[in-house]
């Protein structure tokens, strides 16, 4: 069996009468990503700041890198390192004063907090910036900072809260592959965030978290399976051939306004070539085709938008 460095049963917790999580059940094996997705005020900050030990919960089993949340925490906070989803960054100080706060505060030896900080900072491509007030960085800069501040501990398990909001795609890919070194080191990590493809791109296990609970949880795979998502999607300029084409095609959901037509559909060829035939044999031209493969944003949608639009949900796959 696979030592977990996250194991949660029945996490609850609620501010006054709002309940935030609902009974959470989550477990993480050592040196894997696993990612908690959901929408805004879904409970993801929560989550991470109870397993990380900046916040109390209400109930529920947790052990973090082997100890009781409740009967350890010191020992869960050695073991861990945290990235908040807003910054710890201190602007007024250098990047590199920064790093040597962090090295006291996790009690290294200032020779040891001194070589950490010049490894952390030649790491993170931060030595150019380093003797500069953290304040002057650009957002993928201070992100960067953060994540080596976090790392001056040599954390075995980390807490990334949204590591990549709001930087660009350039950076988001450098964000994503020091997140796989990370793991290739044996960390395991925690991550939040908003971009599906991130979870897509990261994640050995994700999970969705609506209203306080885990609605669906697997492989990126695994839960692409539960949407129906894929179909043809086909765009007409003319609205006569656009007419024509939805009565000429089976199980079409209309789009009169983008007079766009959507097909269910595997992707398959054999499959558009059926659409094309009864298009051809019917005389009518699309002005656009695009085949649609389900991804995790039509996951995203199905179990976070309300239960109605989840048919023939797979139960094994969901917890
Ligand atoms: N200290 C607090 N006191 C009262 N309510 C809180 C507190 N912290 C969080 N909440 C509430 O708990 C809910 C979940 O918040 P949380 O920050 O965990 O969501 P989130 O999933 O991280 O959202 P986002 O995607 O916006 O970061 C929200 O309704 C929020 O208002
Ligand atoms: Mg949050």
């Amino acid at each position: 069996m696979t030592n977990l460095a996250i194991a949660a049963n029945g996490l609850r917790k609620s501010y006054g009468d709002k309940v935030v999580l609902d009974g959470v059940d989550l477990t993480v094996p050592e040196g894997t990503v696993f990612s908690l997705l959901g929408p805004n005020g879904a409970g993801k900050t929560t989550a991470v700041k109870i397993l990380s030990t900046l916040v109390s919960a209400d109930a529920g089993d947790l052990y973090v890198g082997g100890h009781d949340l409740a009967a350890a925490p010191q020992a869960v906070r050695a073991a861990i390192g945290v990235t908040g989803q807003f910054s710890a960054v201190d602007g007024l100080i250098t990047g590199e004063e920064n790093m040597l706060l962090m090295a006291d505060l996790h009690h290294l030896s200032r020779r040891e907090g001194r070589r950490v900080t010049a490894e952390l900072l030649e790491r993170f491509d931060l030595v150019a910036a380093a003797k500069k007030p953290a304040s002057t960085y650009s957002g993928g800069m201070r992100r960067r900072l953060d994540i080596a501040m976090t790392l001056v501990g040599s954390p075995r398990i980390i807490f990334l809260d949204e590591p990549t909001t709001g930087l660009d795609p350039r950076s988001r890919h450098t964000m994503w592959q020091i997140i796989r070194e990370l793991v290739t080191g044996g960390v395991t990590v925690f991550l939040t965030t908003q971009y599906l493809e991130e979870a897509d791109e990261l994640a050995d296990r994700i999970a969705v978290l609506n209203d306080g609970r885990i609605v669906a949880q697997g492989t990126a795979e695994e839960l692409k399976r539960l949407v129906p998502g894929g179909h043809v999607r086909l765009r007409f300029a003319d609205p006569a051939a656009y007419r024509s084409a939805a009565l000429a095609l089976e199980e079409v959901t209309r789009d009169d306004e983008a007079l766009s037509l959507q097909i269910p559909s595997d992707g398959s060829q054999r499959e558009l070539r059926s659409v094309l035939d009864r298009l051809d044999s019917a005389g009518i031209e699309a002005d656009e085709l695009t085949v649609h493969t389900p991804d995790l944003d039509d996951v995203f949608f199905a179990l976070t938008g309300g239960a109605s639009t989840l048919p023939n949900q797979p139960k094994e796959a969901v917890r």
